[in-house]
């Protein structure tokens, strides 16, 4: 049985996974209207990922009987300046997704709540995943800055990424 304060945690970070989506998605319309299809994708592929993130809390909050209550989602920036910016961006709402799964593990910690500890660790992992492929591709953003070329050819990289479902669904689907 989840703590009301465990499952009010949880329950925000649904809320949040569910921005990140939201945030992602705006990105991926920035791109296709820049003419990026490629980073598009890879955005929109992104979205879809958040989504399952928050969708998998959902199952866990119920398979530990707790109540699931859904929260308001906040609008994501309509604007972007460039790429580099979307990336930058990209980063920033990383580093504070970590903090905030962190911060849920410090609380099941506190609680001595095994079982949240142990099903967030699947985050804590992905977290570092996520934080990594973000920095590797604003990184090479900013060295094609002069060459007009290279964001092309990553558009194409991009663009190749297919949608695989987190392992997390899975282990809380059955
Ligand atoms: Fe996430
Ligand atoms: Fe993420």
């Amino acid at each position: 049985m989840l703590s009301k304060k465990m499952q009010k945690a949880l329950c925000d970070q649904v809320t949040a996974e569910h921005y990140s989506a939201y945030l992602y998605l705006g990105m991926s319309a920035y791109f296709n209207s820049i003419d990026l299809p490629g980073f598009a994708n890879w955005m929109y592929i992104q979205a879809q990922e958040e989504l399952v993130h928050g969708i998998a809390i959902y199952h866990q909050i119920h398979e530990r009987n707790g109540e699931v209550t859904l929260n308001t989602i906040e609008a994501p920036p309509k604007k972007w300046k460039s790429p580099v910016d979307v990336f930058e961006n990209t980063c920033s709402h990383e580093q504070k997704v970590t903090a905030s799964i962190n911060n849920l593990v410090n609380l099941a910690i506190e609680e001595k709540d095994h079982a949240t500890n142990n099903f967030l660790q699947w985050y804590v992992k992905e977290q570092v995943e996520e934080e990594a492929t973000a920095y590797a591709i604003l990184q090479k953003l900013k060295m094609m800055k002069d060459a007009p070329g290279g964001i092309f050819m990553m558009d194409k990289e991009l663009g190749a990424r297919v949608f695989t479902m987190p392992s997390i669904m899975a282990a809380s689907a059955d």
